[in-house]
């Protein structure tokens, strides 16, 4: 029998515990992952993103043996438990928030994207580190870990849609034009004209980018105090791949709206005119998350008028409009301690990935939780992991000593991506 599939469990668990969803955005989800490997173009899968173009250097994942394909649930189960308990303190399992509960149930550590690094880097007894999460986060693991450390991204097709799109050669085009036009030399108090600001959802070699560049990396739950370190050392922040989170920040810090022109990587100055650029404080790249995406101000206006008084939270990766329409936003860390910090029975409305509410839902069941977005929609890269590739992997090092689908970043890359990497670890608060 096949393994369980997330959406039936999401739907079995929104009968108990949140409104009625209507329906989720994809037939395929019902389908494993592994029906959507080896295709002959890269492509997402189904799920929010599947929509969105995959850049032909995107990471494919090839068929997994039959056995993992078809095992059942229970199978699955005693395979990677019995590794789990082979390799002990020398195998570590990361989980971001946004991973299915068939893989979560199996990490050492669930957290967000800043939490998850920070685990890589402090389990150096740890040989083999399996990253359920994403394409980016493997790579930060990677860059953390020690020289004797492997990591393991079960799917390689679990990428990030949002990361794809900048890649290093458009934003070092984009460098060029701005030293251009802004030329390269601090002004008076030593700013830089530009600081390169690159989201964690990025390549390593954007990260690099950002290392060699006087620049630096953020997540979701610092950006604040990332973009504060960037205006102590420079005139302006050229920020991507995430326009929203970069725009929600900087106004949340009071930069207005019309000195953060977008810059769209296909046009000339990114679309912009030289004085445009020269009036900015915040460049921000054209990018997006097609999960956040699908959050609305109507959504927020329904949950408001089906239960006054609910409060309502959601990831800074939402459009402007949105992140103003709620009564807060933060990370997912920030989503989860906002519950949990909830002493009162509270309705909650929350704007974030469904297998992240959904457990909130199940694990608070005190609260009503619930996602704005009526309609199942998983982010469709971090669907493409599942117990069966993590039995895989698990199998093949515990029984051959095989690191498959290990993630590497080469030196040339990492050291500066590192530099990078420990100036955000380093920013206060
Ligand atoms: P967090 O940094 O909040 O974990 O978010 C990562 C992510 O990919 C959100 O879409
Ligand atoms: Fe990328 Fe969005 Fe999925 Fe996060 S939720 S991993 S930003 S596609």
């Amino acid at each position: 029998m096949a393994s369980t599939n997330t959406i039936e469990l999401i739907t079995r668990e929104e009968a108990q515990t949140r409104p009625a969803a209507a329906g989720s955005c994809s037939p395929d989800l019902v389908k494993a992952p592994w029906n959507f490997d080896g295709g002959a173009t890269p492509a997402y899968g189904p799920g929010a993103s599947m929509a969105d173009i995959a850049p032909a250097a995107t990471p494919r994942q090839g068929q997994i043996p039959e056995e993992y394909r078809l095992a059942g649930d229970d199978e699955l189960h005693a395979k990677i438990m019995a590794v789990k308990e082979k390799l002990g303190e020398k195998l570590v399992v990361l989980g971001h928030f946004y991973q299915r509960d068939e893989v979560v149930r199996y990490a050492d550590f669930v957290g967000d994207s800043f939490q998850l690094a920070r685990a890589a880097k402090e389990k150096p007894e740890a040989e083999i580190i399996v990253f359920c999460g994403v394409h980016f986060m493997a790579e930060t693991a990677d860059l953390l870990s020690g020289a004797d450390q492997s990591v393991i991204l079960p799917n390689l097709a679990a990428g990030c849609s949002m990361a794809d799109m900048a890649d290093i050669d458009s934003v070092q085009a984009c460098w060029d034009q701005l030293t251009d036009v802004l030329g390269s030399e601090p002004d008076e108090d030593g700013r830089l004209p530009v600081i390169p600001v690159t989201y964690m959802n990025s390549s390593a070699a954007l990260k690099g980018f950002c290392g060699e560049n006087g620049g630096i990396v953020c997540t979701s739950s610092n950006a604040a105090t990332v973009l504060e370190w960037a205006f102590e050392r420079g005139q302006r922040v050229l920020f991507f791949p995430d326009q929203h989170l970069g725009r929600n920040t900087a106004k949340a810090m009071g930069v207005p709206l019309e000195q953060m022109p977008m810059w769209n990587p296909r046009k000339p100055l990114g679309g912009n005119d030289e004085q445009a650029l020269q009036d900015s404080r915040v460049i921000l790249w054209h990018g997006f998350c097609s999960v956040h995406k699908r959050f609305t101000v109507d959504q927020i206006e329904k949950a408001r008028s089906d239960y006054p008084g609910v409060r309502v939270i959601v990831h800074p990766e939402c459009p402007m409009p949105v992140v103003d329409a709620a009564d807060e936003a933060g990370s997912t860390d920030y989503i989860r301690k906002a519950i949990d910090a909830a002493t009162e029975p509270t309705v909650f409305a929350i704007g974030t990935e469904i297998n992240m509410v959904n457990r909130l839902a199940a694990e608070y069941p005190q609260h009503t939780i619930f996602c704005l977005d009526p309609v199942v929609c998983p982010c469709s890269t971090m669907y493409r992991i599942h117990p069966g590739y993590l039995a895989w992997v698990l199998e093949a090092y515990a029984e051959r000593g095989e690191v498959l689908n290990q993630i590497t970043v080469e030196d040339n890359v990492a050291v500066p991506a590192r530099v990078a990497l420990e100036r955000m670890l380093a920013a206060k608060p």
